[in-house]
């Protein structure tokens, strides 16, 4: 029973000094969630964000682009489309906004250049969601739709590692490269 308890410890010791994979935290999804949930989760880092909106009325649709490809829209794809373009390194680092009535009323998205993206109407009740880690960022959504807009939304955060900043992150020296 004592081995068992000194192994059980040894390995807590071990899990609590290995970093926390990519530093990932996750925003709990606001709004009623009516409908189907979706995630926008795809290869690569987000490099745009489409959100369509009802005129005086909730957000419709929502669609994120990672490098080169638009994932599928969530939602109602009419309404008015608004279209943020990320610039190179460019992340988002905070998605706020507003609930209401059931639905999604108000989005809005903000880089780590100080940019922000806003749709919608100022209605209901406000969110906002951040990393828990500093370097983190936006990696995906999940969402709910009901057929005729979006219905919840939360934010899931990590460190996007590229290759130049992996090797760093590794701790391998650049003289292993030619
Ligand atoms: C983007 O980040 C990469 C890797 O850190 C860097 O090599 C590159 O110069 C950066 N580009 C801009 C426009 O800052």
């Amino acid at each position: 029973m004592l081995h068992l308890i000194l192994l059980l410890s040894g390995i807590c010791k071990v899990a609590m000094a290995m970093p926390l994979p990519h530093f990932y935290s996750y925003s709990l999804a606001v709004g009623d969630g009516s409908g189907t949930e979706y995630s926008t989760a795809h290869v690569g880092r987000i490099t745009g964000i489409r959100v369509w909106e009802y005129s005086n009325a909730h957000i419709g649709g929502i669609q994120l682009r990672y490098d080169r490809d638009w994932t599928e829209v969530i939602g109602a794809n009419y309404g008015t489309l608004m279209e943020m373009t990320l610039l190179e390194n460019e992340s988002i680092i905070q998605v706020s906004g507003k609930y209401d009535n059931g639905y999604i009323y108000e989005v809005m998205f903000v880089t780590n250049h100080g940019r922000s993206f806003k749709v919608g109407q100022p209605s209901g009740t406000s969110f906002n969601f951040y990393p828990t880690h500093d370097g983190s960022e936006l990696r995906f959504l999940s969402v709910r739709q009901n057929g005729n807009g979006i219905t919840s939304i939360g934010t899931h955060w990590a460190v996007y590692y590229t290759s130049a900043n992996n090797v760093m992150a590794l701790g391998s020296p650049s003289s292993a490269l030619p």
